[in-house]
């Protein structure tokens, strides 16, 4: 008989999505545009011009979608709430439509034993606050917790589990430096700070309504934190990677367990004239202390390894020249030109652990993106998928071992779906979506999860 890595007790074994990528439905019953609808609606935004606006028609498929969860046997789901479908301009009028849709399928995922897991912003601004400066101003934090008050007090009664905001720090740089997200701004370094602190600040006042609302619940926020190597040991990529996790991490993670900016970022920040020294006023006297509200767990969202090097200087130039690189093949290599690195998943939760003393974690996102697709036996013979999350869920099990208290693990994700600014063309789905026909099928690794899912473990 084969051995088996067995998990705690009460270990959850689950998957999530996000509302933009799934639910399509973008008008309907009231809904208001989203950043994203905007975005995609933006020739040239998203590949191939794909948009959300059908995305896999989970608004209107939800009963059979929470069907296929019950087969494969979720424990939990995470799932995201639409704003724009609550508060179509962001505040003020309140849609009942929108509000029912959520109500409805928490009902759905109750009966069918799944626990549910709402995360409140997972990038879908409502476009009229953008109108307004978006999270670069304060006003947009104030009217998140009105939005937050709403919609807990519809669910808060049956949903015990919240999530503030999805991964901060991809909202920030990729809205406003990158500008592959929506709103797409370019090299706004005072528009990213202004919108990182929006945002902490907005989930700081929302804890006490949260808890207020829905008694007896767990609260938290989802951060994104990858593996970061040093790629060589030249003083400029030593800078580079402080300075790399510095603004992906720390910024957000030293914030949110009180120890306030780090001040070596934000003098690097002010030094280079990224954003002067007199445009920090958007600090208000106790801010710091909101964003510092306690909280019962973080979710981390780990995906790859990522290798630091300065690209101030060139290689050329640059005082060491070794640098470190796996070769690129198409196993260790999503089709999202990420690595897989198990190993790093185990140091980042120990991290999260160890230097944060984070009291409870949930993987709240994980997984991989590879497009095989329906073979000739009707079936998707997606091993690499397999290989990839049982790999991870090892270096989970390992982190349990070592103490960390991880109580959960959703699977990103369910099903393909639409991927930002990559459309439709990565699929990171247990499921595969046929967009032609909105057919589900299940992948050989959706299979493999639901055997892993009942034997509560993987094998040895
Ligand atoms: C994360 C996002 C999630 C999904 C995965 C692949 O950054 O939170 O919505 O797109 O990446």
């Amino acid at each position: 008989m084969t051995q088996l890595i067995k998990f705690p007790e009460n270990f959850l074994w689950a998957a999530a999505t996000s509302s933009y990528q799934i639910e399509g439905a973008w008008n309907e019953d009231g809904k208001g545009e989203s950043i994203w609808d905007r975005f995609s609606h933006t020739p040239g935004m998203v590949k191939n011009g794909d948009t959300g606006d059908v995305a896999i028609d989970h608004y209107h498929r939800y009963r059979e979608d929470v069907a296929l969860m019950r087969e494969m046997g979720l424990q939990a789901y995470r799932f995201s709430i639409a704003w724009p479908r609550i508060l179509p301009l962001g505040r003020g009028n309140i849609v009942q439509a929108g509000i029912d849709f959520y109500s409805r399928l928490v009902d759905e995922l109750l009966a069918a034993g799944i626990t549910p897991f709402a995360t409140l912003y997972h990038w879908d601004l409502p476009q009229a606050l953008q109108d307004e400066g978006g999270w670069t101003v304060r006003s947009t934090a104030e009217a998140f917790v009105e939005y937050t008050d709403v919609i807990t007090r519809a669910l808060g009664d049956r949903v015990k589990n919240w999530m503030t905001h999805n991964e901060m720090s991809v909202v920030v740089n990729d809205g406003y430096i990158s500008g592959g997200h929506a709103p797409g701004r370019k090299n706004d370094f005072v528009g990213a700070v202004r919108t990182g602190h929006h945002l902490l600040l907005s989930h700081g006042w929302a804890i006490p309504v949260i808890r207020r609302n829905s008694p007896g619940c767990e609260v938290g926020a989802v951060i994104n934190a990858n593996y970061n190597m040093l790629g060589s040991n030249s003083k400029a990529d030593r800078l580079a990677h402080n300075f790399g996790d510095g603004i992906w991490v720390r910024w957000y993670l030293d914030a949110l367990y009180g120890r306030g900016y780090p001040a070596d970022i934000r003098e690097k920040l002010q030094t280079s004239a990224m954003v002067p020294a007199d445009q920090w006023d958007f600090i208000q006297p106790g801010d710091m202390d909101t964003m510092a509200t306690a909280t019962d767990f973080v979710g981390l969202n780990y995906y790859f390894r990522g290798v630091t090097r300065s690209n101030e200087v060139p290689a050329e130039e640059n005082d060491q020249q070794t640098v470190f690189q796996m070769p690129k093949d198409d196993v260790n290599w999503t089709e999202m030109g990420w690595e897989v690195y198990p190993d790093g998943l185990r140091h980042v939760l120990a991290r999260l652990y160890f230097e944060y003393q984070v009291p409870k974690i949930y993987v709240t996102e994980n997984g991989a993106s590879y497009s095989d697709a329906p073979g000739p036996d009707g079936r998707i013979h997606d091993e690499r998928r397999t290989h990839y999350l049982e790999g991870h869920f090892r270096a989970a099990h390992q982190a349990i071992q070592m103490g960390v208290p991880l109580a959960g693990y959703f699977v990103w994700s369910l099903f393909d779906n639409f991927e930002w600014g990559h459309g439709n063309s990565q699929r990171f789905g247990l499921i595969w979506t046929d967009y032609q026909t909105q057919q589900r099928i299940w992948k050989d690794s959706a299979y493999w999860y639901q055997q892993v899912i009942k034997q509560h473990g993987i094998a040895e």
